[in-house]
């Protein structure tokens, strides 16, 4: 077989020449088994690894700004119970339809922003708002037959997959809540009030913007009145109010486009074509604003963009300049009045009325006023600082003792150098910190260090809480 000697001899010849160059160049040969490992170093796989990111629109929301979501949730959970409100939590995911019969097709949330998943057979979808949400449980659990007025509150994440820009995410929290089983001005005013305080406690100086819309009868006498009007300014309108007349025409009078508020200024306004009854409730209303001195404008052009509102529409709004330094009006709750809704998704007819707040938004105002304003006081902290091993196990447990009465110290027990814990307990800024090293063990006491002057004072560490106590408050 002559091809197969042939190639034999070829390598034979190879590995000869190889060997011959080893040994008479060593210095080559540590090239030659150098440049691999190099490669190797610098893999392309490695290279290639890209870090996933959070979804455009969404965000994390970090640990520096804790504090602040820790205050907002909490002056909500405050105001909410303090006005007789249950707090109220639901799964995020919902059948599509829920959102679809209660926002109402034509509105942008059902037809442009849900996000939509088919899972099992089923149409799904993430919740772009709570209201209907709220009224779905309050249906499957037969919650007419509980004392009325059923009032619940909620916080928790919606989704919109609108355009994302500052104020505006695709993944947002509201803080809201909904009041069932119970029709009078009183109660919308309360809402009214509950929404606006929950702001105003936050240092924040919103104004409210209310209109009433009427009934479903009222509504739609004005839209054969409006579309009428809307069809001849047709040519002075926007392309995409042009789109709106026959679909959704009182969305158009939201609309922020120059030409379409030239038109919509000389509109029929809803008011002429209230009910006596829902134009008395809607007096009646104002009355218990001016009595709460809720300051409110009322706006004959709101109409808010869900179709499950009657009679009351509101809105709270905060002005702040824009990119071109321009005053712009930021949305920061809305709400209104949703008589038929309960009925609509299968429950016995009841009243409803509610708000929502946009959280995201809220902190964006606070953190603007914290630049303005600067951050105000910091947190009182002290820290708890050890030095050896003994040390270390006696503030594992002095640490424990506080914490379950309540108190909360700073402290980094894995850091073994006094001189890099006393350099921690600067950086959070904390006024004292309490050492302990292994003669305070032994005698039962702890060094208090004044972090400004530097002073020290021995304690006994049976009275550790009480000073720390006297500190903080
Ligand atoms: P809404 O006006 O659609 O009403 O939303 C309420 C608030 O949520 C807005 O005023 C705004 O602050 C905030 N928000 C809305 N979309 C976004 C977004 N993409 N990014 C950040 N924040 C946003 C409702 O949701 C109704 N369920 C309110 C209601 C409750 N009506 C009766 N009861």
């Amino acid at each position: 077989m002559p091809p197969k000697k042939k190639a034999t001899a070829t390598k034979k010849k190879t590995t000869k020449v190889v060997k011959k160059t080893t040994k008479k160049a060593p210095a080559k040969k540590t090239v030659a088994k150098a440049k691999p490992a190099a490669k190797k170093a610098v893999s392309p796989k490695k290279r290639a690894v890209k870090t996933p990111q959070s979804l455009r629109g969404m965000r994390d929301l970090l640990p520096k700004d804790a504090q602040l979501w820790k205050n907002m949730f909490h002056t909500a959970e405050n105001i909410a119970e303090s006005y007789g409100f249950a707090r109220l939590q639901t799964p995020l995911v919902e059948e599509a339809g829920l959102f679809v019969k209660s926002i109402g097709k034509g509105t942008d949330i059902v037809d442009k922003e849900m996000y939509l998943f088919e899972f099992e057979g089923l149409k799904l979808a993430l919740q772009p708002e709570m209201t209907a949400v709220t009224v779905r449980s309050f249906i499957n659990h037969g919650m007419h037959v509980d004392p009325q007025p059923v009032k619940m509150w909620y916080w928790s994440p919606m989704y919109r997959h609108d355009r994302p820009q500052a104020g505006r995410y695709r993944q947002f929290y509201q803080f809201g809540a909904e009041v069932f089983g119970e029709k009078s001005p009183v109660m919308d005013a309360e809402v009214i009030s509950t929404a606006y305080h929950y702001i105003k406690d936050l240092g924040i100086d919103a104004q409210v913007k209310i209109n009433s819309i009427g009934t479903l009868e009222d509504r739609q006498n004005y839209l054969v009145e409006l579309v009428g009007y809307l069809r001849s300014k047709r040519s002075y309108l926007s392309e995409e109010s042009k789109k709106r007349i026959n679909k959704n025409p009182l969305r158009i009078l939201d609309s922020k486009d120059e030409g379409d508020r030239m038109v919509i200024e000389d509109a029929p306004q809803i008011i002429d074509w209230l009910s006596e009854d829902s134009k008395n409730y809607f007096m009646k209303i104002i009355e218990y604003l001016d009595e709460l001195e809720i300051p409110y404008v009322l706006d004959p052009t709101l109409v808010r963009g869900l179709d499950y509102y009657t009679d009351t529409v509101f809105e709270i709004f905060y002005e702040t300049p824009d990119e071109e330094n321009k005053m712009k009006e930021l949305a920061l709750g809305g709400g209104g009045r949703y008589d038929g809704l309960v009925e609509m998704l299968g429950g016995q007819p009841t009243d409803g009325c509610g708000f929502s707040v946009g959280v995201d938004r809220v902190a964006l105002v606070l953190k603007q006023k914290m630049h303005e304003e600067g951050p105000g006081e910091p947190e009182k902290c002290v820290y708890i600082a050890h030095l050896g091993d003994q040390a270390n196990r006696r503030a594992l447990r002095i640490i424990e003792d506080l914490r379950k009465g309540g108190i909360q110290v700073k402290h980094n027990l894995a850091k073994a150098s006094l001189k890099g814990q006393l350099e921690q307990a600067s950086k959070f800024g904390c006024s004292h910190t309490f050492i302990l090293g292994q003669k305070e063990v032994q005698d039962g006491t702890i060094i208090v260090r004044d972090m400004d002057s530097g002073s020290q004072e021995t304690i006994d560490q049976k009275k550790i809480g009480k000073e720390i106590t006297k500190i903080l408050s």
